[in-house]
């Protein structure tokens, strides 16, 4: 764990405490400003927001998604190459629904229903440009593009045109329609987004218990008596009873190219199925890209994507392709105990016919063991986590980190012991674990970890609740989630915790994002959001002079305060009244 410190010199701005009011607080010098609420029109003929319910199905379809969640800023490339520096699409995952304000009667009881709330999930992009160091959202660019679960998107890699993603619609199983639960995000060097598909286990149904594949529900958690969203009451798609493979063709990561809103987005199998937080592309010293990946349940692991092929700045076409082809592998992890939180650990392929995924352990082929990613990680021995949330890969020194956000089922269930990095048990507070990949080599089996810390509250707990020595009272947070370095190493923090703010979360709080000096160890609060919201979402301008950050499910009056009116999911936008790098 990281010792405290000497003021950081990677941090320029004074910390602020912690709040509960019904606004987003930033450090002096800061302002902040919206870029966009739910349901504002992003397409041609879209309507604007109606506070009171008004907006059809239809009319979602051409807003802004629900719940906005992880996103990336493309600056558009100039005739020369270079990028304009105040011209650039922003595309960004809309998470999921809020029935309470989604929908009249709060919850979906007609076909109609279902459609707008369909229409409210996916990935929305927009093109944005900076006037006067302000950047605004245009209106009915040819760029802005709502993508959502009516959206053609094609099957890529190993699973593409199995048995197990075939429907009576798809009976060629390529031909995908829609995106959901698109929680954290990823980008490539060439130019694509990528949105990563997380619980899309609650969109599906059946009649009788005995439709649900024993397999899904075991590992995947899907149920027939699923209540939530119900979908699959108005829409056979999503009943097992009728469509028991559709559920095959969800939880994968989705690459898309932001610059096309003509282009077909390709779900890529090859980076298997779990329930996706981020996807953190690095390139290799050799050019291999390696892709990391958290799977955001408790117990469950963190996985690494090599591709086959390398990159190369010259060849597009073949750059396009890396995400089609390569090898999975999921983290084992040994050493941590007592106080030391440090340790080893490897990466064990998940390829068919290796590591006891054979046929008489039951899987048939390399689709299957993709499709049954968490099966396979069970049956080669990976290593149960705490959440892995977002995981995000330091640009000055190739240290990767993630977030392991909590677990109340650590230390009180057979199939979660404690062990090295998952060390407390009803695990409220979370950590964030680091690791080093062998001779600084992505691709190489081996890697050596650490905790960077473990929050806790220092002023209801003198022991390992505490939290590591770098989180004071002053810093304190629960849940770290959303996960992010800069240019200039500075790590940013977002969380989605208790925000009760009383008993062992007394002193924190609404959610919040701190900013760490990973040299230093130093924290310090950079930001606090509205009430009910969790703070989740995060990319910068080029120039890092405008952070945008994602204000989601807030439940209070955010951000218009109208009377009468619905709280609403927000980008806001974080700038310097002198103009500066932002944290710096
Ligand atoms: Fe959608 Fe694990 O957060
Ligand atoms: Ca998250
Ligand atoms: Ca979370
Ligand atoms: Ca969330």
């Amino acid at each position: 764990v990281a010792a405290a410190v000497e003021p950081s010199r990677l941090l320029g701005f004074a910390g602020i405490p912690a709040s509960t009011e019904d606004s987003v607080q930033v450090p002096s010098g800061y302002r902040t400003s919206i870029l966009m609420s739910w349901g504002d029109p992003v397409l041609p003929g879209a309507p604007e927001f109606d506070h009171a319910g008004g907006n059809s199905a239809d009319d979602q379809a051409g807003q802004f998604g629900d719940n906005t969640d992880g996103m990336a800023l493309f600056h558009v490339k100039r005739a020369d190459g270079s990028a304009d520096p105040d011209r650039a699409v922003l595309a960004v995952n809309n998470e999921y629904c809020n029935y309470e304000f989604l929908l009249e009667t709060g919850q979906a009881e007609s076909r109609e229903d279902v459609e707008k709330a369909k229409a409210a999930h996916g990935v929305t992009i927009v093109e944005l440009v900076r006037e006067g160091g302000q950047w605004r959202y245009v209106h009915n660019s040819r760029l802005n593009r709502r993508i959502h679960l009516e959206t053609e998107m094609a099957m890529t890699g190993p699973v593409a045109g199995h048995a197990m993603v075939q429907t009576a619609a798809d009976p060629d199983g390529r031909r995908v329609f829609g995106t959901v639960n698109n929680c954290a995000n990823g980008r490539t060097p060439w130019g694509t987004y990528l949105t990563c598909e997380e619980n899309f286990h609650g969109y599906f149904g059946a009649e009788r218990d005995e439709d649900v594949p024993a397999d899904m529900a075991r590992y995947y958690g899907l149920s027939a008596a699923e209540d939530r969203y119900g979908w699959w009451r108005h829409d056979d798609r999503f009943n097992l009873s009728k469509t028991p493979n559709e559920p095959n063709r969800f939880g994968w990561v989705v690459e898309i190219d932001p610059f096309d809103p003509q282009s077909r987005p390709l779900k890529r199998t090859a980076l298997g199925r779990f329930k996706h937080e981020n996807a953190e592309l690095v390139v290799n010293g050799d050019g291999h890209v390696v892709v990391y990946m958290g799977d955001d349940e408790r117990g469950e692991h963190l996985y690494k994507f090599v591709s086959s092929g390398k990159y190369d700045p010259a060849n597009d076409a073949g750059n396009r392709r890396l995400l089609e082809e390569g090898t999975l592998f999921v983290a084992q992890l040994t050493g941590g105990e007592g106080d030391n939180h440090a340790g080893s650990g490897r990466w064990i392929e998940l390829s068919h016919g290796r590591n006891g995924l054979t046929v008489d352990n039951g899987f048939a082929d390399q689709a299957e063991v993709l499709i049954q990613a968490r099966k396979a990680a069970k049956q080669v021995g990976a290593t149960t986590m705490d959440r892995p949330e977002w995981v995000s890969a330091n640009p000055h020194n190739g240290q990767v980190y993630c977030a392991l956000t909590n677990n109340k089922h650590r230390g009180n269930k057979d199939s979660q012991p404690l062990n090295g990095p998952n060390p407390r048990a009803s695990n409220h507070y979370g950590q964030i674990i680091r690791w080093q990949a062998k001779g600084g080599d992505h691709t190489a089996a081996e890697f050596d970890w650490d905790l960077f810390l473990l929050a806790g509250n220092p002023a209801r707990h003198q022991d390992a609740y505490a939290g590591s020595s770098n989180i004071t009272a002053d810093n304190m947070f629960n849940s770290p989630d959303g996960l992010a370095f800069d240019r200039d190493g500075r790590l940013w923090i977002q969380t989605d915790g208790d925000d009760s703010n009383t008993g062992d979360f007394a002193g924190m709080g609404n959610n919040q994002m701190l900013c760490a000096d990973t040299g230093s160890g130093e924290i310090r609060r950079f930001l606090v959001g509205p009430t009910g919201c969790e703070v989740t979402g995060l990319t910068f301008s080029e120039d890092y002079r405008t952070m945008f950050v994602g204000i989601q499910h807030p439940t209070g009056g955010f951000p218009e305060h109208k009377e009468g009116g619905k709280p609403r999911s927000s980008i806001v936008m974080v700038t310097r009244e002198d103009g500066g790098v932002i944290g710096a």
